[in-house]
């Protein structure tokens, strides 16, 4: 195919620099129109990278591939930092690294490997510890872990990094945030401190929707620096990978242009960035009287411009009286399912709605909130690969109760904590607050608190093939604290102890 075809199915190429990244697929020849077609939808709304498509046929007559036809595809990147911060060639060696603490993806078997690795139950206290430990990486990629003057004398790398005895730990994967909002809820801060509680404030206008209209007249570039500052300042934090959900436009082109700037934030930003829609978060005004309408709304427009975009991966909703009741959050997230979203659920968080089950029934990969789940809901999940995903802030902020992590994972099943970080229910980007709040509020070990911010984080992600632990494969992400062991990070509370932050095998903090 030549450019100009290229240009005829809708691509435009502005200009090819150079092709660093590069990629090739066998294919049966039929497959290819689709490829292409999947390749353009999701790429060309992006605004930072060009795509070029070469094919020629493969000469292979000897075995399967006959009639395959190879599909080469070039990534080309506009701006030269993504591009380099991406696919640059080079080796880390992180050495004199004091005291280590990962949880351990289970058995690297055949069968295993590349499978979503998570712990439950009782498996979520394993934590491995080491001392006096360097990592070496390779283009952003763990290759290598062992006793630190052993890896100092034989490795060579490009640079070498003194992490100065200090304690490494995963990157923490904060699985559950709504980061892309304007304006603030302060006021309702104050209310809820003289009396009022969360449900009341919303039911007089405040609330999700009072968020609505100050991202609704936000623009594009407002959210755009927003996001950035606040992304900024979860990583310092020690966040590597988060989860970020729409939900606060609330109409087609607002919450679209939510999911626009997480794509962009995803496309310029080092942190690692999942985006959920969450067109179901609230009925707006307009809608009030006609619920219905919305719903359709949701299923008919929404969710299939959001898939063709390719803007989410993930579909969400909040099931909850006045919200979304079950039966509709079943039709929503079924016509998600179809359209190949995976799925998440808020769910009894206010109350017990049966919307834990629901999430299980449609194989979602996590259910969160959990604050009012019941024992048949506890029983669903530990049944299940659904993942538990409890989020002590909103509890904290709310003065609710907290979910019944204890039993969820005495009953064998995969917890993870994510901060909810949003203006309403939970206000902070601190996943260490989330593991003391585990400890002393939720009956988790500090092991278990470790497990459920990283590894199970990714694993509710689908991210936890390449990261949440520190293990040869992983992604190397990393966090450098003076603490002398990881208890202090959650044991010393309020205070942020990470010192240096490693994302994909560079420091950037
Ligand atoms: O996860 N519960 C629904 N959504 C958010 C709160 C949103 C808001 O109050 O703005 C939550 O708690
Ligand atoms: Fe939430």
């Amino acid at each position: 195919m030549d450019d100009e075809s290229i240009v005829r199915k809708g691509i435009r190429i502005i200009g090819i620099w150079t092709i660093k990244a590069f990629d090739t697929i066998r294919l049966k020849s039929s497959e290819i129109p689709m490829l292409i077609h999947e390749l353009v939808e999701g790429l060309k709304h992006s605004r930072r990278v060009f795509l070029k498509i070469e094919y020629s046929k493969h000469n292979t007559t000897k075995n399967a591939l006959a009639k395959c036809v190879k599909v080469s595809i070039l990534l080309c990147y506009r701006d030269e930092s993504i591009f380099f911060s991406s696919s640059a060639m080079h080796s880390l060696l992180l050495y004199n690294i004091g005291h280590l603490a990962t949880p351990q993806s289970q058995e690297d078997t055949p069968q295993h490997r590349n499978k979503t690795y998570r712990l439950s139950g009782a498996a979520m206290g394993n934590i491995h510890t080491d001392q006096n430990v360097a990592l070496l990486i390779e283009n952003g990629t763990i290759t290598r872990i062992g006793d630190s003057a052993t890896l100092e004398r034989e490795v060579r790398a490009d640079k070498r990094f003194d992490a100065k005895g200090m304690t490494a730990l995963p990157g923490f994967v904060d699985s559950h945030t709504h980061t892309i909002f304007g304006g603030n809820r302060a006021n309702e801060f104050a209310m809820r401190s003289a009396g009022r509680t969360y449900q009341d404030i919303a039911a007089a206008g405040g609330g999700i929707l009072s968020t609505m209209n100050a991202t609704r007249s936000a623009t594009h570039e407002e959210l755009l620096a927003i996001g950035r500052k606040r992304l900024d300042a979860m990583l310092r934090h020690g966040t590597t990978t988060v989860e970020i959900k729409s939900g606060y436009g609330l109409d087609t082109a607002s919450d679209l242009k939510i999911l626009e700037v997480i794509q962009e934030l995803a496309q310029t930003h080092p942190m690692t960035i999942v985006p959920t829609f969450l067109g179901a978060h609230a009925f707006p005004p307009e809608f009030r009287e006609k619920r219905d309408q919305y719903i359709e709304l949701v299923c008919q427009e929404m969710l299939p411009m959001v898939k063709e975009r390719g803007l989410a991966v993930f579909c969400d909703i909040f099931c909850e009286q006045n919200y979304f009741s079950v039966e509709q959050s079943e039709h929503i997230l079924n016509t998600a399912r179809e359209l190949g979203f995976a799925l998440k659920l808020h769910a009894d968080q206010l109350s017990a709605s049966g919307a834990s089950e629901l999430g299980v029934r449609l194989g979602a990969v996590s259910v969160d909130h959990l604050e009012c789940t019941t024992a048949s809901g506890i029983r669903a999940i530990a049944s299940s690969a659904t993942i538990a995903t409890a989020l002590p802030g909103a509890s904290l902020f709310l003065n609710h109760p907290y979910p019944p992590v204890r039993d969820i994972i005495n009953a064998g099943a995969a917890v993870a904590l994510a901060t909810d970080f949003n203006p309403g229910s939970s206000m902070t980007f601190s996943m260490p607050m989330m593991m003391t709040l585990a400890a002393t509020q939720m009956r988790m070990t500090p092991e278990e608190a470790l497990t459920a911010s990283t590894l199970n984080g990714a694993a509710a992600l689908c991210l936890a093939h390449e990261r949440g632990s520190l293990e040869v494969g992983k992604r190397a992400d990393i966090l450098l604290s003076e603490v002398s062991h990881f208890y202090e990070v959650s044991y010393h509370f309020g205070m942020n102890h990470i010192v240096h932050v490693i994302k994909d095998g560079k420091v950037i903090v």
